[in-house]
C-alpha cells in the first residue's frame, strides 16, 4: 500500500511548520542566520490566525509612564497563578524590549504618542511596582489590529531573507527515528495532491492552538492544533492542557473577539442593573483584572440572574462614554466587528459579550530556547533532539495557569527569535543528515490511506459537533468533579467513534473533507487530553476553576501536568516540576502568595 504513494523529498537545515507570528519570526530568523529554511503552512501566511490579534503586544518600554521588565516579570508570574516557569518568564519579559524595538525597525506600523514613541495601553493584570503601583501602560498597539500589522511585517522579512515557502501544504506527521529524534515532517500539498518529505536537522512546530475543540471560540476555524496532534501521535506528552483561557469579551452569539484593549481604553462591563460589577470582584483594578477572574465574575453575574437579554445569559461592554475620537483612532476594528456581528453602533450602544474560548495555555512542553522537552529517565527537562515548538502550540511555560492579555503576541516573537538564536548556535548550515529508514513514512502513509478511504457511518462534521458541544459544556469556565467525569466519559466515547468516520471524497486534490478529518483527529486527541487533565487536577488555579476544590493547593499541585494518549485512546499522566528559579541575579524568584487584585 505505502509504495502506492510517491513522495518527493526535500532537504533543509530547518523546517518550520506554521506561518503565524511565531512561525514567521522563526523562519526569517533562521534564514537570516544562514540556515536553509523551509516554512510549510496550510494557509497563506498573512491569513494565519495571528492576523486576528487585536489589542497589542506587551513590553516594558515605559513610553507612557513608569515601567520596568521586572514588574512585567512579577505580573506574569502572578497572572500565571504560580504555574509559570520563572526562568522562561524572566527570559520573555527581558527580551520583550529588544524584540519589540526590532519589530519597530522592521516596519511594524505601531500607533504613536504625540512625541512619536510607540503607543502603549493598559491591559489586564499589568501593573507597576510589583503589583503595588498603578496599572502599567505596557501593551504596544497598532490601533486594534496589532496582529495584522505584525504578521505582514514578519512575512515581508521572511521573503526578504529568502526563506522558502510551501503554501497550502498540510503537515501529516513528524518523522521520528528509532532513537526518538525528530528528522523532519511529511506533508500533503493540498492543491496538487502530492506528498512531500521535508528532511531537516531541526523541525519547529508553530501550528497555533486548538481552540476549535470548543463550540464557541475566538479562534479561526484553522486553529485545530495540528502540531499538538502530531506530537501526541509521536508518543510525546502535552503539558498543562487543562488550562484553557476564556476571553471575557467574545461577541454574544458570534464568538468574535472584542479586544481587552476596549477596557484598556476605559470600556466598562455592566450587568442588567447597569452596575459596574467588576468593582466588587477586583476593587483595585476592576475591569482590568486578569481574564480568568473577569470571566468567572461575568459567569457568576449571569448565574445569579444579573445577565442581560431575553435569556439573561450575557453581559454588556459599554464604551459609549469613550467618544468618537478614541473609537475611531484606537478601536476602529472592533467598532466594525460590533456593527457586523452584533448590529451595534458602539458610539451609542453597548456590545453584548460573553466569555469565549480564546487561548490554550497548555501545549508541547519546551525550554526557553524552544526545544521540546519530556520527562525521560527521571530527567524532567530532557530535550527531544531535532524538535522545537513555539507560540500557542508550545507550553514554555510562560503563561502557567492563566495568560495575561498581550503576552501572546510577545511569546510568538520572543520564542520565534529564541529558536533562531538556538539553532544558529547548535546547527551547522548544510550539515550532514543521516539516512532515514526506508519505512520512516509508512505509518503516516497507512493512516493517510485509511482516512482517505474511511467508509464508516459517521461524517466528520457529526463527530466534530459532538466534541465541541461536550467540551463547551463540561470543560467550561467553572468545572466540577461531576461534570468533568461526565465529560471524560463522553469524550472517550466520541474519541472512539472516530473509528467509524466517513470520508466521502477519495481524491487527494483539494480534498477538504479529508483535511477536515485530519484536523478533527488532531482536535479529538487534544480535547481528550484536556478534559482528562482537568479531571485529574484537584485544585483551582488560574483558568482551571473547580467548584469542588475552590482553593489553590501548592503543596500538592504546583506542578505541570504531562498527558499523552495512545492510538486506542488510553491516556496517561505524569508531572514536571515548575521552574522556581531565574536565569540571572537581576530578579528574585517570586514565591507563591494569595492572588488578589
Ligand atoms: O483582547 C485582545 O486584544 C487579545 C489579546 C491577547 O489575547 O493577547
Amino acid at each position: 500500500m505505502a509504495s502506492a504513494y510517491k513522495i518527493q523529498e526535500h532537504t533543509f537545515d530547518m523546517v518550520v511548520v506554521g506561518a503565524g507570528g511565531a512561525g514567521l519570526r522563526a523562519t526569517f530568523g533562521l534564514a537570516q542566520k544562514g540556515l536553509k529554511t523551509a516554512c510549510i503552512t496550510k494557509v497563506f501566511p498573512t491569513r494565519s490566525h495571528t492576523v486576528a490579534a487585536q489589542g497589542g503586544v506587551a513590553a516594558a518600554l515605559g513610553n507612557m509612564g513608569e515601567d520596568d521588565w521586572r514588574y512585567h516579570f512579577f505580573d506574569t508570574i502572578k497572572g500565571s497563578d504560580w504555574l509559570g516557569d520563572q526562568d522562561a518568564i524572566e527570559y520573555m519579559c527581558r527580551e520583550a524590549i529588544p524584540a519589540i524595538i526590532e519589530l519597530e525597525h522592521q516596519g511594524v506600523p505601531f500607533s504613536r504618542t504625540e512625541d512619536g514613541k510607540i503607543y502603549q495601553r493598559p491591559f489586564g493584570g499589568m501593573t507597576t511596582r510589583f503589583g503595588e503601583g498603578p496599572p502599567a501602560q505596557r501593551t504596544c498597539a497598532a490601533a486594534d489590529r496589532t496582529g495584522h500589522a505584525i504578521l505582514h511585517t514578519l512575512y515581508q522579512q521572511s521573503l526578504a531573507h529568502d526563506a522558502q515557502f510551501f503554501i497550502e501544504y498540510f503537515a501529516l506527521d513528524l518523522i521520528m527515528d528509532e532513537q526518538g529524534a525528530c528528522r523532519g515532517v511529511l506533508a500533503l500539498d493540498m492543491a496538487e495532491g502530492t506528498l512531500h518529505l521535508f528532511k531537516a536537522q531541526g523541525t519547529v512546530l508553530a501550528t497555533g492552538g486548538y481552540g476549535r475543540a470548543y463550540f464557541s471560540a475566538t479562534s479561526a476555524h484553522t486553529c485545530t492544533g495540528d502540531g499538538g496532534g502530531m506530537a501526541l501521535r509521536a508518543g510525546l506528552g502535552l503539558q498543562d492542557m487543562e488550562f484553557v483561557q476564556f476571553h471575557p469579551t467574545g461577541i454574544y452569539g458570534a464568538g468574535c473577539l472584542i479586544t481587552e484593549g476596549v477596557r484598556g481604553e476605559g470600556g466598562i462591563l455592566r450587568n442588567s442593573n447597569g452596575e459596574r460589577f467588576m468593582e466588587r470582584y477586583a476593587p483595585s483594578v476592576k475591569d482590568l483584572a486578569p481574564r480568568d477572574m473577569v470571566s468567572r465574575s461575568m459567569t457568576i453575574e449571569i448565574r445569579e440572574g444579573r445577565g442581560v437579554g431575553e435569556h439573561k445569559d450575557h453581559i454588556l461592554l459599554d464604551l459609549t462614554h469613550l467618544g468618537p475620537e478614541v473609537i475611531h483612532e484606537k478601536l476602529p476594528g472592533i467598532a466594525e466587528s460590533a456593527r457586523i456581528f452584533a448590529g451595534v453602533d458602539v458610539e451609542k450602544q453597548p456590545i453584548p459579550v460573553i466569555p469565549t474560548v480564546h487561548y490554550n495555555m497548555g501545549g508541547i512542553p519546551t525550554n526557553y530556547h524552544g526545544e521540546v522537552v519530556q520527562l525521560r529517565n527521571g530527567n524532567p527537562d530532557e530535550v527531544v533532539p531535532g524538535l522545537y515548538a513555539i507560540g500557542e502550540a508550545a507550553c514554555v511555560s510562560v503563561h502557567g495557569a492563566n495568560r495575561l492579555g498581550s503576552n501572546s503576541l510577545l511569546d510568538l516573537v520572543v520564542f520565534g527569535r529564541a529558536v533562531a538564536n538556538r539553532a544558529a548556535e547548535t546547527i551547522k548550515p548544510n550539515g550532514a543528515q543521516a539516512k532515514l529508514a526506508s519505512d520512516a513514512c509508512d505509518k503516516s502513509l497507512a493512516r493517510l490511506d485509511k482516512l482517505r478511504n474511511a467508509s464508516g457511518g459517521t461524517p466528520t462534521a457529526v463527530i466534530r459537533d459532538k466534541m465541541q458541544r461536550t467540551m463547551q459544556a463540561d470543560a467550561a469556565v467553572f468545572r466540577t468533579g461531576e461534570t468533568l467525569a461526565e465529560g471524560v466519559a463522553k469524550m472517550r466515547e466520541i474519541h472512539a467513534s472516530f473509528a467509524d468516520v466517513k470520508v466521502t471524497d477519495r481524491s487527494l486534490v483539494w480534498n477538504s473533507d479529508l483535511i477536515e478529518t485530519f484536523e478533527l483527529s488532531n482536535l479529538l486527541d487534544q480535547a481528550l487530553v484536556t478534559i482528562v487533565s482537568a479531571e485529574n487536577r484537584k485544585e483551582s488555579r488560574g483558568a482551571h476553576a473547580r467548584e469542588d476544590f475552590p482553593d489553590r493547593d501548592d503543596a500538592n499541585w504546583q506542578k505541570h501536568t504531562l498527558c499523552s494518549v495512545d492510538e486506542a485512546g488510553n491516556t496517561s499522566i505524569d508531572y514536571r516540576p515548575v521552574h522556581m528559579y531565574t536565569l540571572s541575579g537581576d530578579v528574585d524568584v517570586i514565591p507563591p502568595k494569595k492572588r488578589v487584585y
